[in-house]
């Protein structure tokens, strides 16, 4: 764990990542004491500004709606933090003047040992150029260091595994913490107690009592003005193939020998083995348009004309091991739709034959943002003379339940992993592999590389998707009771 002596570089320190999600991530940190003592921030990137500029633009984006005077003053305290180098990212000139900068820092330091920490908030064109001038000139070599980078990895099987290799000539893998943020949010950190703290939870967790499970990501907003980088990449790589199934690999794993990282993830990579790559027909493809005065996705002027890129996806998904033979699992993201919801749902099967009639499947529903909750569906007698049955709710509204606690943020999560040097809950080398030889194959007949381009459905901006989810979902035995 770093203690002391530690610096955190971010590059990218103007982009749109660092200012909504690093520093104010940072920030949540050092507010709540979780940052090393003597703690440097350095900011790297191309635009040249001073200081002032600098900490204008990283703070913000921090939160202080109230003018709170203690956050204000915590603020303050921050900025002196930080200091800004601007440079570029391809030549060794501009990763000396870094060199120099962290050493002039590291000669206040009263114990030996230095410990450094890059966050790479950038763009995939620059990610190799800057972890190679890193390691060249940047690596301390009397301590530790560390490299955080995000996504997209690839954009397929093959250019993923030659990233990866390529990254590797200068960063070991257990020097890289690969950031999907889901894995940082409070409710899949859960998953892990829910699933392997319950028996009761433990005994229905497979095919012979869970019928079908979605997992779920809604969003009310499109793509404005992110269209350029969502088009090259399209819902399917933006959400389905990272988040969503890294949520998928902790909801059906086995239970690992321990919580150490590599038992986790050797047991997400096993599962994820067992998964065939989806079928065509496992695949609903759709594009909102304009509806209720907001635009459709084709008149983001940043997105090409006639684009067929998909804004919405449906995909099945089946797990060929002895646990989950034959229960569909629905993986679903949508830009533009009606809400802003994350969940998984898990519909159990029907009572077995005969003695009730018309009562709803047992639920349990993960709801992983917003309002963390977990709920379970339950037929309960309808109090009074009658006998009948009801569907009723079990309900752990964390709100409620958890009425003081601050719930950290995903970011504030896992940059504290990194600075822990836990590795758990990033994404290792060979579980990206599989996850993207599940999708590679529908990818690339969505890309149109074997032949015309799938068509996807239109929806309206603010609908709940596609016309023909119900059916999709339906066919796969999914009963509508009171649920969504
Ligand atoms: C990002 C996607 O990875 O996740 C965005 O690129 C998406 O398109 C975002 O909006 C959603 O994250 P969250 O934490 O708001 O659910």
């Amino acid at each position: 764990e770093f203690k002391d002596n530690t610096i955190i570089v971010v590059f990218g320190a103007s982009g749109d990542l660092a200012k909504k999600k690093t520093y104010p991530a940072l920030f949540g940190l050092y507010r709540n004491g979780y940052l090393p003592k003597d703690v440097h921030i350095v900011g790297y990137a191309r635009t040249k500004m001073d200081e002032e500029e600098y900490h204008k633009r990283t703070t913000s984006y921090i939160k202080n709606p109230n003018n709170d005077p203690e956050v204000a003053a915590k603020i303050e305290e921050f900025k002196k933090l930080s200091s800004y180098v601007s440079g570029n990212y391809d030549d060794n000139a501009s990763f000396q003047n870094l060199a120099r900068h962290m050493e002039a820092i590291e000669k206040g330091y009263k114990t030996r040992g230095v410990n450094r920490l890059f966050y790479l908030a950038l763009p995939p064109s620059v990610f190799v150029p800057v972890a190679q001038h890193v390691k060249v000139c940047c690596y301390a070599t009397n301590g530790t260091n560390r490299i955080i980078v995000e996504k997209p990895f690839g954009k397929d099987l093959q250019s993923c595994r030659d990233l990866l290799s390529s990254l590797k000539q200068s960063w070991q893998e257990e020097e890289t913490y690969r950031i999907d943020h889901y894995l940082g949010k409070e409710m899949v950190k859960n998953l892990l107690v829910l699933r392997f703290a319950n028996v009761a939870m433990g005994a229905a967790w497979d095919k012979h009592s869970i019928s079908s499970v979605q997992i779920s990501f809604k969003e009310p907003f499109g793509t404005e003005g992110r269209g350029g980088y969502f088009d090259e990449f399209g819902i399917i790589r933006d959400i389905l193939q990272n988040h969503l199934l890294q949520v998928l690999s902790i909801l059906t794993m086995e239970r690992p020998v321990s919580f150490a990282s590599e038992d986790i993830r050797d047991e997400k990579v096993k599962v994820l083995r067992s998964i065939p790559p989806i079928e065509r027909k496992d695949v609903l493809l759709g594009q909102y348009v304009g509806a209720n005065g907001k635009p459709g996705y084709l008149d983001d002027d940043t997105v090409p004309k006639g684009s067929v890129c998909p804004t919405f996806a449906a995909t099945t998904l089946w797990i060929n091991n002895e646990r989950w033979e034959g229960v569909p699992f629905i993986l679903k993201a949508g830009k533009a739709l009606n809400e802003a919801k994350v969940e998984i749902r898990l519909q159990f099967k029907d009572v077995t034959s005969g003695i009730f009639k018309d009562i709803s499947r047992n639920e349990l529903v993960i709801r992983i943002q917003p309002s963390e909750a977990v709920y379970l569906k339950l037929n309960t007698k309808t109090p009074g003379y009658a006998f009948r049955a009801i569907p009723t709710e079990m309900d752990l509204t964390y709100k409620r339940r958890f009425t003081d606690t601050n719930i950290p943020e995903a970011y504030e999560a896992l940059i504290l992993d990194a600075i822990k040097g836990d590795h758990s809950n990033f994404v290792r080398d060979d579980e990206l592999d599989v996850a993207w030889k599940i999708f590679t194959p529908i990818l690339h007949w969505i890309d149109g590389r074997e032949g015309p381009r799938p068509k996807p459905s239109p929806y309206p901006y603010g609908s709940r998707g596609p016309k023909e989810l119900d059916s999709f979902i339906e066919k796969l035995g999914y009963k509508r009771g009171t649920g969504e």
